[in-house]
């Protein structure tokens, strides 16, 4: 069973309490709320107050991935959110972010960028409940996918079966339905989707992700 986070970085923000009850309706396992502050991306999206907007319209577990820079000095402020996802490049000390985030009562969460090794990453797998591989670098939505990620996610699918570890193995970006199946054999199983997910009806579109992955 594969896990579907619809990001709404890709939805009409003008209406975005339809846009998430559509994808919950079509079956979404969480939202993801792409947090970005012009400096660590060349972009602004979203903020603590989405999430709290959210809450109330939505019962959908609130996934905050932060693309910031310093996000050890933020964290408190993602509390509501069930997982906070950092960017491995952006914490000084990985270990002391992710106990920080558990301390919040979150679960914890790391993406990787298409540049970066996973190698250094091995001692905090234990830790994790997500790895997200970054397939496009972070930014934007609907850029395309880079297949060079799923060596990433092999890795990963080694690693956890070498490890008997619980981390789920997530890919964000570029996902349509053909690469999130791509993915889905290279051992992926968890999906952070875009514009895939809202470029139409979100309760189909979600449907049709769920149904790609066989
Ligand atoms: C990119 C974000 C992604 C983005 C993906 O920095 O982290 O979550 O919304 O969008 P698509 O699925 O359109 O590539
Ligand atoms: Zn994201």
């Amino acid at each position: 069973m594969i896990h579907l986070s619809p990001s709404l970085l890709a939805a009409d923000t003008t209406h975005l309490a339809a846009a998430v009850q559509a994808a919950e309706r079509g079956g979404a396992n969480s939202l993801h709320i792409d947090i970005m502050d012009g400096h660590y991306v060349a972009n602004y999206a979203f903020s603590p107050k989405t999430l709290s907007d959210l809450r109330r319209v939505t019962t959908l577990p609130l996934h905050a991935h932060l693309e910031v820079e310093n996000p050890d000095a933020v964290l408190p402020l993602f509390a509501a959110a069930q997982l906070i996802i950092v960017q491995e490049d952006t914490t000084p000390d990985l270990a002391a972010t992710l106990a920080t985030i558990r301390q919040l009562g979150c679960a914890a969460g790391v993406a990787v960028n298409r540049s970066r090794l996973l190698e250094p990453l091995l001692p905090h797998l234990a830790a994790v409940d997500l790895l997200l591989v970054m397939a496009v670098e972070p930014g934007f939505g609907g850029q395309l996918f880079d297949a060079s990620c799923l060596d990433k996610v092999r890795w990963l699918h080694q690693r956890r079966v070498a490890g008997d570890l619980n981390f789920a193995i997530g890919v964000d970006g570029g996902i349509q339905p053909a690469t999130l199946a791509e993915a889905v054999a290279a051992g992926a199983d968890f999906f952070a989707v875009g514009s895939a997910a809202f470029a139409g009806d979100p309760a189909a579109a979600v449907r049709a992700l769920r149904a790609a992955a066989g």
